[in-house]
């Protein structure tokens, strides 16, 4: 969502404040800030847009300063502009930035206003500067005014704030939105993402929920929930900004594609041996607890829950186990109904999707046997709050559409199927199968990269048209949606998925020559009654454009067929995965889109 970044050093901090936003703009976009302490004053720059603009602006003020707190944002109250742009100020005393949402803003705005203060913004995070601001003319000093506030604060939230009388700290107050400390010799830092502080350190203290802190170029100090000092873990992480380059490619996005033979060999890599996946994969015990389970409650979002739904035609097929799966914006607020031995799975990118963890944290306080979470992020609330987890291990992806997370997310759920159907003493011949098609897929996904010319020229039809129309069978309608939400999110170009037999049963009205067709055909035991459906479309009128091995004498035009290599059925879902990708950047790329930060999106959701 939005990112958070600031310093304490001995030498003027605005340069490394603004790369750091560099690095975390993928979370946010719409506008960006800074806010440095020049002693006299305090420097205070907005600029509405990319942090380029605000990067210009800097370059010609000039503003200098030791401490500093910088913020890029995505919009949630308050539309895009600079007055609801970070930092906010009170008083022109007080700055902060702000994580996240208040959820009793309205009642404290209240309060504030009838003290006399003046609100220049919409948003939820004005009031966190004027509250500071109140405390610290009541006579409290900055750490006790933060904590004051910490109080009085519901909702999520992850703050930095200065105070211009006094130049030599920076403050922080954490609650259920990510925020770190970083330490070097040279200085402190904080931000909301270690990426920002990539080349800065390597060493990051974790704040926890209800915690506050007082920052200096030194030291720091921590206050936990309860006003009590704490001293936290010092955890190394490798955060190099070479991972973050874009390699020579024209996007995030198309780098990501590309490194998904890498990315799933590191998802495999130690995680199987001969013909099975190896014990206790998600962590000691594991195995113990997946041969208790008798049913799994998936809970994720977006392109994540579509691994889900792949993932619960596995868990039934392979392993005998019945799912349900939810969105997680959804799952809380339907009171589930928790049957006995009932594994919660949790699939995210990120690990900090607050819907997500919302659900994990509820379930917490549920019957569940336990919690296990398929993550990219090691560091991340997702997988240090899930009893279990299996790291996808695909580096960084940047690009807000996710490309290589998706694909190492259908890997490792396949390694958990494996795991639950070993645990239950099931298949082991059809799991030696499956071992040898997963080591063989890294080249079969590099053999359907190939295919980009081809599928070029399919998209300079589709990147002119306002609809498109995605269609698969079973396991491959999460495939079809998938598609379409890749077409939609980066092209702006209206698309649905059906599963290919619901066509007729209202869709089908939709089909003239302005609908293009893209239909997912394996070679399959539904692949005749695919074919039929898309003789449906054909009959129409409709233009249609197939992937895969099926639509052998459908009469289409080659020119319109994506044949793709021959792989065990079970993993075709990944592979089918890859030309839609690329099939979205060159239509995205025709249609001059933002590709890596397409319009109203960011990469990590961390607001409900
Ligand atoms: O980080 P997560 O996997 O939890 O994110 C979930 C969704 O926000 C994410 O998959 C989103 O749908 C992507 N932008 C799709 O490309």
């Amino acid at each position: 969502m939005c990112g958070i970044i600031a310093a304490a050093t001995e030498k003027s901090v605005g340069k490394l404040l603004v790369q750091g936003l560099y690095k975390m703009e993928y979370r946010g976009y719409d506008s960006a800030g800074v806010a440095l302490h020049q002693i006299d004053d305090i420097a205070h720059l907005r600029s509405l847009g990319k942090v380029k603009k605000l990067e210009s602006k800097m370059v010609k003020e000039k503003p200098k300063g030791k401490i500093g707190i910088a913020h890029t944002r995505w919009a949630t109250h308050g539309k895009p502009s600079e007055e609801n742009a970070h930092p906010h100020v009170s008083n022109n005393r007080v700055f902060i930035v702000h994580n996240g949402i208040i959820e009793n803003y309205v009642a404290l705005k209240e309060q504030l206003l009838k003290k006399g203060y003046k609100f220049n913004s919409q948003t939820d995070s004005e009031l966190i500067a004027h509250q500071l601001d109140f405390f610290l003319n009541q006579g409290s000093e900055m750490l006790e005014a933060i904590s004051l506030l910490k109080e009085k604060l519901e909702g999520a939230y992850a703050v930095a704030a200065i105070d211009l009388k006094n130049e030599s700290h920076f403050y922080l107050m954490r609650n259920k939105s990510p925020l770190l400390l970083g330490q070097s010799d040279s200085g402190m830092f904080a931000a909301s993402d270690p990426l920002a502080l990539a080349d800065l350190t390597n060493e990051f203290v974790f704040l926890e929920d209800g915690d506050v802190a007082e920052v200096s170029a030194k030291e720091y100090k921590i206050l936990d929930k309860n006003q009590k000092r704490a001293i936290r873990k010092i955890t190394t992480i490798d955060v190099s900004s070479e991972a973050m380059g874009k390699n020579g490619y024209r996007h995030f996005m198309e780098k990501e594609i590309y490194e998904q033979p890498t990315a799933i060999l590191n998802t495999l890599d130690g995680r199987i041996g001969g013909e099975d996946v190896l014990e206790n994969i998600f962590g000691e015990g594991s195995n113990k607890l997946l041969s208790k389970v008798e049913r799994i409650q998936i809970v994720a979002a977006g392109t994540s829950l579509h691994a889900g739904r792949v993932a619960a035609n596995w868990f039934s097929a392979i392993a005998n186990l019945p799912t349900q799966i939810d969105y997680a914006s959804e799952y809380r607020y339907k009171n589930p109904y928790v049957d006995k031995n009932t594994l919660l799975l949790t699939i995210s990118q990120s690990g900090e999707t607050a819907d997500t963890l919302g659900a994990l944290r509820y379930a917490k306080e549920r019957d569940y046997l336990g919690s296990l979470t398929i993550c990219n992020v090691p560091t991340s609330s997702l997988a240090r709050e899930s009893d279990f987890v299996l790291l996808t291990n695909a580096g960084p992806e940047i690009g807000v559409a996710s490309t290589k997370a998706f694909t190492t997310q259908l890997t490792a759920l396949m390694l958990l199927t494996l795991s639950l159907a070993k645990a239950r003493k099931l298949n082991p011949r059809l799991r030696g199968r499956v071992v040898g098609a997963l080591r063989a897929l890294p080249e079969k996904i590099t053999e359907s990269l190939e295919l980009k010319p081809k599928i070029i020229k399919i998209a300079k039809e589709i990147a002119k048209k306002d609809n498109a129309l995605f269609l698969g069978r079973g396991i491959f309608y999460p495939i079809a949606q998938e598609g379409s939400l890749k077409l939609k999110e980066i092209s702006y170009i209206h698309a649905e998925a059906y599963p290919a037999g619901e066509l007729k049963h209202g869709p089908l009205a939709l089909i003239d020559k302005n609908m293009p067709v893209i239909a997912l055909a394996p070679e399959n035991e539904l692949a005749e009654k695919l074919i039929s459906n898309l003789e449906e479309v054909k009959a129409r009128g409709g233009k249609l454009f197939v992937v895969g091995n099926a639509a052998g004498n459908m009469k289409l035009k080659a020119k319109n067929l994506i044949n793709l290599p021959e792989c065990d059925f079970l993993l075709t879902p990944i592979l089918y995965t890859v030309p839609l990708q690329i099939l979205s950047y060159e239509v995205a790329l025709l249609r001059g889109t933002d590709i890596d930060q397409p319009r109203n999106l960011a990469k990590s959701v961390t607001v409900e």
